[in-house]
């Protein structure tokens, strides 16, 4: 944990730091293990840099599981972010990490003007909303912020738009593996890029329930 706590703050401000006590040698010393995830992610859940993913409120058991997949290299789409840090979470604490972020009260959404700025194409959010329920997106993702803690699906209601479009097009170029083999989880190959941009753009702007 110590050199990677280090490490990681490199290509951030120092303000971003600034938070950890630092040792005789340095380097960072963190008192509760989720600390070194605040540096990206805040330490509430609600990062404020737009390519880093709001963990708060996330199901627990959804966390664990991506934790799990940046260590095996199930997923790798993180620009090795991820990959480096999961090498320094000892495994007894993922799930004292996990429960602390899913237990951080749900983001705000943004406003569509600030979506605007993060996709391609003019966005609307509420044909994005008649998309996402025609193809099906939601009856695996739900808009309640009550799921169950164990629920391996994300929610995606009030993700930042930069991070959900990414995602989006990670899984079309084949960068990340979608849920695979279920029923309508195809179906994000077979929208144009226009359609999920109005998608985002709902998502983004629209509170969980
Ligand atoms: C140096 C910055 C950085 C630090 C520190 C960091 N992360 Fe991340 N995290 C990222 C990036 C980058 C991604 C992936 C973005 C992408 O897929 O485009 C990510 C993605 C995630 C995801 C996936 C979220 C989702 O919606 O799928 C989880 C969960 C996560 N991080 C948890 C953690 C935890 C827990 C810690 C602390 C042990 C941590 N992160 C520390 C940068 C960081
Ligand atoms: C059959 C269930 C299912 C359906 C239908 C489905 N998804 Fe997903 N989705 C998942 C699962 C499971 C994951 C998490 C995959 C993983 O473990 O990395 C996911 C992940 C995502 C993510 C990444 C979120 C994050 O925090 O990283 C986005 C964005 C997303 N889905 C969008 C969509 C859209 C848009 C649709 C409709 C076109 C859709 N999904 C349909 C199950 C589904």
């Amino acid at each position: 944990m110590r050199r990677l706590s280090w490490v990681a703050c490199l290509p951030l401000s120092t303000m971003l730091c600034a938070g950890a006590a630092y040792s005789s040698t340095g380097l960072a010393e963190y008192e509760k293990p989720w600390e070194l995830c605040g540096l990206c992610h805040s330490l509430d859940g609600n990062s404020v840099m737009p390519k880093f993913p709001r963990l708060a409120g996330q199901p627990a058991g959804y966390i664990e599981k991506q934790l799990t997949d940046f260590s095996t290299g199930t997923r790798t789409n993180d620009g090795g972010q991820m990959s480096a840090i999961v090498t320094e979470v000892s495994s007894a604490n993922v799930s004292a990490i996990a429960q602390w972020f899913s237990s951080q009260p749900h983001p705000p959404p943004a406003k569509a003007h600030e979506v605007a700025n993060s996709v391609e194409n003019s966005i609307d959010p509420a044909k994005g909303e008649l998309l996402f329920k025609d193809a099906g997106c939601d009856q695996c993702h739900s808009d309640s912020s009550s799921v169950a803690a164990e629920s391996l699906i994300p929610l995606l209601h009030s993700q930042h738009a930069q991070y959900l479009s990414k995602q989006l097009s990670d899984f079309r170029k084949g960068d990340r593996t979608h849920a695979t083999g279920l029923p309508g989880a195809d179906f994000i190959n077979s929208l144009t890029q226009i359609e999920l941009d109005h998608i985002v753009s709902y998502l983004a702007t629209t509170h969980r329930q």
